[in-house]
């Protein structure tokens, strides 16, 4: 699957073309529209974080916190991507910022996807959404965090297979026995 090319800020229509998605989402090869979130999808965020079931509940208030300034002040410290079905559902989205004080550096700062939708491809395809445009406004580099628990091995699975490394580990973190874990991935364009 890949991202159709449609230039700075425009929407993307990339082809969903296989996987057998259950409950909402569609059956059949289909379109998956991916564009930036609006005031009205704050909800389905919230539910598709608590649906996740890895976030703990300060977690997703923080989520969402950080949603609601990106709704306050659009591109500025935040921009949200959502990976929506043809009907409008979103699947799953993500959120990532400039890092302050660098040149060139962006952080990923949320992903999640619905559990109904996982492993289907829409993670790969927001992020690779967001690489596009981050390449075309001269991005060097993205970082993203997560913790070292069990319950984050297939996250950390997933960023290493798209190209992400580990580049630093801060030991108890999160707390003990909880490290950060940083990965990066150099961006070209
Ligand atoms: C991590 C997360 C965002 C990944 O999203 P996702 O939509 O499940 O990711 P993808 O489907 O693109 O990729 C997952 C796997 O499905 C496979 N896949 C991709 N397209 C596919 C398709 N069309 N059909 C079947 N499988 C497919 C990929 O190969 C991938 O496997 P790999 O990593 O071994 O290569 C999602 O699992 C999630 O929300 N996790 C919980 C929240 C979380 O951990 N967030 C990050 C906090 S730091």
């Amino acid at each position: 699957m890949s991202p159709a090319d449609t230039g700075d800020g425009q929407d993307a229509e990339p082809t969903w073309g296989s996987g057998e998605p259950s409950g909402s989402v569609p059956r059949e090869p289909a379109v998956l529209r991916i564009s930036p979130l609006e005031p009205q999808h704050r909800v389905p965020v919230e539910e598709i974080l608590r649906a996740t079931a890895v976030f703990r509940p300060e977690e997703i208030e923080i989520a969402l916190e950080v949603l609601d300034s990106y709704y306050a002040h659009p591109e500025r410290d935040y921009t949200t991507l959502g990976a929506f079905t043809p009907g409008g559902d979103l699947l799953g989205y993500l959120c990532y910022g400039p890092t302050p004080c660098t040149v060139g550096t962006w952080d990923l700062y949320w992903i999640a996807v619905s559990p109904a939708a996982q492993n289907l491809g829409v993670g790969s395809l927001l992020l690779q959404e967001v690489e596009r445009r981050l390449a075309r406004a001269d991005a060097r580099l993205v970082v993203i965090e997560t913790s070292s628990q069990p319950v984050y091995h297939p996250t950390r699975a997933f960023y290493r297979r798209r190209g992400y490394d580990e580049v630093a580990r801060v030991k108890d973190f999160y707390s003990d026995g909880d490290d950060r874990v940083i990965f990066a991935k150099r961006i070209s364009t």
